[in-house]
């Protein structure tokens, strides 16, 4: 009898503590996969050499998944977004079991390895065990949490509801549909708990994740996201502020939610939040013309101008990627505005590589956003790809349009899924 008093009693203070809690919101640490904070970092790497390595994960996530799409037997779901760069720490069940996890704007579920094992990937961290958890259900085949998920199947006989879910690197996650409490720990200690979340819990996961994450939060727009499900209690309201990575101090980026999550005052620029019904998880903007000092380029974007929502919005995609056609148009204009000579990009992976760019003027870029001027430092331009080699960090992609983390460093990001708008304020996210 102790431990289930215990339990219940446990479970109420959660639940009264959330209650108080989210009238003000709540702010949780947004850890960037190579910063010392994280398990991921390697002190022996230099931050050129990080940098390389994420360019190439985003390089490799898009071109994988060319030839996945490729595949006529690809009947799974396939999420086009690389895993991501930024991991956050939540806990699963009840007793809280801490699940450091890799945050995703492009992808929906949260999901972690679970025992039993049929096939897990290498995991730093204790796999989560369902059994120990005292909240933990699997989802039945009827419930309307296996219905609301895309990627769900059902097998009747033994009414379970399972998932399955493919990226585009060939790593996949299978297992089965539950629901557990969720508890994120706020900056200000006090955790935020949340009931019957629906969760992934899987059993049989394989392919190019890290030993280092246990799993995925999906934070992407999607009806099972964690966004989603935080639902009116967030009033579909998040931001964040990425620190640059360049900061050497190791302090960790911040990801905001509820009233904390408004982004508001002097010089907050928004623009429409655009949902398309074939991709539903992913955050849709619309842009109209990007300017290299006063040289505007008009931006058509995948479809042609037709349409809104012409560019993908990632905090998990370190480079922006345009269409190659307009690609194609700014390269030698940001080119023409510099008096340097290019060098070649050791790695290959950039075109428009300058040595030493703190020596002179590098041109004002200014993205164009339907209903805002969003104008770019420096720092969200240009990457250092090697010791005092810095290469343009916008590129070529016939595959995906994504404004990516690089071009949102030191920006106030905030999203409103209700009022359907994207703000950006220009913030020294260091002093967060
Ligand atoms: C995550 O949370 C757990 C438990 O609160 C803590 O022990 C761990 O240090 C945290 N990890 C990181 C990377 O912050
Ligand atoms: C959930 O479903 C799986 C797969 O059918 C099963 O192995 C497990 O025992 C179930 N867990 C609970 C708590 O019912
Ligand atoms: C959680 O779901 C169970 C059924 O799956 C239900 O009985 C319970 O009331 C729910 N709890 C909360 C707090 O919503
Ligand atoms: C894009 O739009 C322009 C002008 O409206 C048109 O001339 C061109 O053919 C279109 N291209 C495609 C691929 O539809
Ligand atoms: C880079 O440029 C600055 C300013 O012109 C100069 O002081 C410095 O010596 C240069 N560094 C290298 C490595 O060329």
């Amino acid at each position: 009898m102790a431990p289930l008093i215990f339990t219940t009693l446990f479970s109420l203070l959660l639940l009264s503590n959330t209650n108080a809690h989210t009238k003000h919101g709540f702010t949780v640490d947004l850890i960037h996969r190579d910063s010392p904070k994280s398990p991921f970092y390697n002190p022996a790497e230099t931050s050129s050499q990080r940098m390389i390595n994420a360019i190439r994960r985003s390089a490799r996530s898009t071109l994988q998944l060319a030839k996945y799409e490729a595949s006529p037997n690809s009947a799974q779901s396939v999420i086009t977004s690389n895993h991501g760069e930024y991991l956050m720490n939540i806990s699963i069940g009840t007793p809280p079991f801490p699940t450091l996890a890799i945050a995703d704007t492009g992808s929906d579920l949260i999901w972690t390895q679970c025992k039993p094992c049929i096939k897990c990937y290498r995991q730093t961290a204790p796999i989560f065990n369902p059994k120990e958890s005292t909240t933990y259900k699997n989802v039945s085949c009827s419930s309307s949490k296996c219905r609301a998920l895309e990627d769900s199947s059902c097998s009747k006989a033994e009414d379970t509801c399972s998932f399955i879910i493919a990226y585009g690197d060939f790593s996949y996650t299978k297992g089965v549909v539950a629901v557990d409490t969720v508890t994120l720990g706020s900056t200000d200690r006090r955790s935020m708990s949340l009931r019957n979340v629906t969760i992934g819990c899987g059993h049989k996961n394989s392919g190019k994740f890290d030993p280092a994450g246990s799993g995925i939060i999906g934070l992407g727009r999607g009806s099972t996201s964690l966004v989603s499900q935080l639902g009116k209690s967030i009033n579909g309201k998040f931001s964040y502020c990425l620190v640059p990575l360049t900061s050497q101090t190791g302090l960790t980026s911040k990801i905001n939610f509820g009233r904390n999550g408004v982004v508001s005052g002097k010089g907050v620029v928004s623009t429409p939040l655009v949902q398309k019904a074939d991709s539903p998880s992913f955050y849709y903007l619309t842009i109209e013309a990007v300017s290299v000092g006063r040289k505007k380029l008009h931006f058509s974007g995948t479809n042609n101008g037709t349409g809104e929502g012409n560019i993908i919005i990632d905090s998990g995609t370190t480079l922006t990627l345009f269409p190659p056609e307009f690609q194609q148009k700014l390269e030698p204009v940001v080119a023409s505005t510099i008096k340097a000579h290019p060098m070649q990009d050791p790695s290959g992976l950039l075109n428009l590589c300058y040595k030493n760019i703190s020596s002179f003027k590098l041109p004002e870029i200014t993205i164009h956003f339907k209903g805002g001027d969003v104008k770019l430092e420096n720092l969200n331009t240009f990457v250092e790809v090697a010791e005092g080699l810095s290469c343009f960090a916008f590129s070529g992609n016939d595959r995906m349009t994504i404004y990516g983390n690089l071009a949102q460093m030191n920006f106030l990001v905030g999203y409103d899924t209700v009022s359907k708008t994207m703000s950006f304020k220009k913030t020294n996210c260091a002093k967060m």
